[in-house]
């Protein structure tokens, strides 16, 4: 399998937050195309995806890092492609990415009802961490 990672362009919205959806990323409260735009235009915050030979998108990562701490987010296989390596290696590029930019440490949320891909995560070197994670909207919802 051939995969070309490279940042998303502009054209790429529609296959990214359709394979968003596929995977079930998409909830009520985030519109996953303003996501996109916002992290695309960002100064330290860029979404990755990967192309299989046909140029279809098979795989996406959102990476950013806040001055501190990297993170990913949209860690995403086409559902017709997954453990085909995809999911590693759109999280082995955001890892690139940050290293690349001088940061030190990447985490990442997974949410209650994905326990699943916690397993994912730990054949590729992380750890759960132990932290309550607070959040508050600063706009309304
Ligand atoms: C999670 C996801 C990105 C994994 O992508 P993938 O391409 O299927 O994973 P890979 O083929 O790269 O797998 C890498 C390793 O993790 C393991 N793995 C993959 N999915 C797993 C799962 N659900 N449970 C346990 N292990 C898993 C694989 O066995 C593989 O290990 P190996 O190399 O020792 O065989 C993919 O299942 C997906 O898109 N899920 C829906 C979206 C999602 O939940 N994203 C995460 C949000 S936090």
């Amino acid at each position: 399998m051939t995969l070309l990672i490279e940042a998303a362009t502009e054209q790429d919205e529609r296959a990214v937050t359709h394979l968003w959806r596929a995977c079930g990323l998409t909830v009520d409260y985030n519109d996953p195309a303003t996501d996109f735009r916002f992290a695309r235009g960002g100064a330290s915050s860029e979404v990755l995806v990967a192309r299989a030979e046909c140029g279809r998108v098979v795989g996406t990562v959102m990476v950013g890092h806040d001055g501190h701490r990297g993170w990913l987010y949209y860690v995403a296989a086409d559902p017709m492609r997954q453990r085909e390596g995809i999911g590693a290696a759109m999280v082995e590029a955001g890892e690139r990415w940050l290293r690349e930019r001088g940061v030190v440490k990447v985490q990442l949320l997974v949410r209650e009802t994905n326990q699943g891909v916690v397993a994912f995560y730990q054949t590729l070197g992380f750890e759960v961490a132990p932290r309550i994670v607070m959040s508050k909207w600063l706009v309304e919802t």
